[in-house]
């Protein structure tokens, strides 16, 4: 049984592609190393992918048809994709908004198009995002929100992405899970996310920009527990009932909207040093608070989040201490 991940190298793939590992799967690992954020980080990623004989990695862009076909030519045993590759984050958006419609849209489709052409094609999981409920003031977020009213570039390549898969799911009968992500943090995290950023900037003295004046929440959810979720969704593709397309959405958060000053303070108590804080206002494209209602993915594949931030929050700081030789 073989899965194709692209983003291997990210933070998500990386660990869902250990957990896969760890249960004797083969997985072909796609990624193009972008320089978003440290290349370097995703290099020590794929050196521990490495470390496994059923791991293959190819360095290409998902927004490459030729290079995508060679993949699939590669590996005809693939049955699953995950699509994890993406420009991600918010605020770089409202900067290079062409990596956006590069890879979470034009990207997204070539993956869909390698699925379309793959008769042994299993189930298609993708990355979509909380930000795609945008405006909605309604709390806990729903699957059965209307989401038509993103405030950011990055929401609106997601929301696109989910939408694309749709009309897949519908003409091709191929069967598609998106999973909208609620901020992940834990070990071998991304370092332009909030826990990185600040634990950085405290180990180093600076000070830290909380935004919105520190009046924000979020459902913060542990890099393990988001795995489990990935894995169990993959291994429980949507039935084709023949009047309703093979196609699912699902929440996958912690259930808990927990304050950015609590956040920050687990922070400050694992490094055992305090914050210098810049209160600054909200940021455009922000929510201001996220809250994941999980009952679809806790009915139909047992979700069940296992780590509060009181216990996340440690592991993340132990993981950073570790990795920056502190
Ligand atoms: N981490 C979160 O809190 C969060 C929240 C919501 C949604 N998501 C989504 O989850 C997915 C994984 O996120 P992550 O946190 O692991 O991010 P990440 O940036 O660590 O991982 C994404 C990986 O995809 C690769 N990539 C980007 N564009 C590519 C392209 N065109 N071709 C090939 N590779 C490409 C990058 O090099 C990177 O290694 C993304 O789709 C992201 O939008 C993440």
């Amino acid at each position: 049984m073989t899965v194709l991940i692209t983003g291997a190298a990210g933070f998500i793939g990386f660990h869902t592609s250990l957990r896969l590992l760890a249960r004797g799967e083969t997985v072909v690992g796609v990624d193009n190393l972008n320089a978003y954020y440290d290349p370097a980080l995703k290099a020590r990623r794929l050196a521990l992918l490495a470390e496994h004989r059923n791991f293959v990695f190819h360095r290409g862009d998902i927004a490459d048809r030729a290079a995508m076909a060679a993949v699939a030519a590669a590996h005809p045993d693939i049955d699953r994709y995950i699509n994890l590759a993406a420009q991600a984050g918010v605020r770089h958006s409202l900067t290079a908004p062409f990596d956006y419609s590069h890879s979470n849209v034009e990207g997204h489709l070539v993956m869909l198009e390698l699925a379309r052409a793959n008769p042994r094609c299993r189930h298609f999981v993708y990355a979509s995002s909380s930000s795609v409920y945008g405006t909605n003031t309604k709390l806990p977020f729903s699957v059965e929100d209307r989401v038509d009213t993103p405030i950011s570039l990055y929401a609106a390549t997601k929301r696109a992405g989910e939408l694309v898969s749709h009309s897949y799911s519908h003409l091709f009968r191929i069967p598609t899970t998106g999973l909208r992500f609620f901020t992940v943090y834990g070990p071998w995290g991304r370092p332009d996310m909030a826990a990185y950023l600040f634990a950085s900037a405290i180990v180093a003295g600076r000070p830290i920009r909380v935004f919105n004046n520190g009046d924000m929440r979020r459902d913060f959810t542990f890099i393990d527990d988001i795995v489990s979720g990935v894995v169990g969704v993959l291994d429980n593709p949507p039935p084709d009932t023949g009047t309703t397309p093979p196609y699912r959405l699902y929440n996958i958060g912690n259930n808990r909207s927990e304050g950015l000053m609590d956040y920050i303070g687990l922070i400050e108590q694992a490094l055992g040093r305090k914050a210098i804080m810049e209160l600054e206002p909200m940021q455009p494209g922000d929510v201001k608070e996220t809250y994941a209602d999980i009952s679809a993915i806790q009915r139909d594949v047992g979700f069940a989040p296992a780590t509060p931030i009181s216990e996340g929050i440690p592991r993340f700081i132990a993981w950073f201490k570790d990795f920056n030789g502190l």
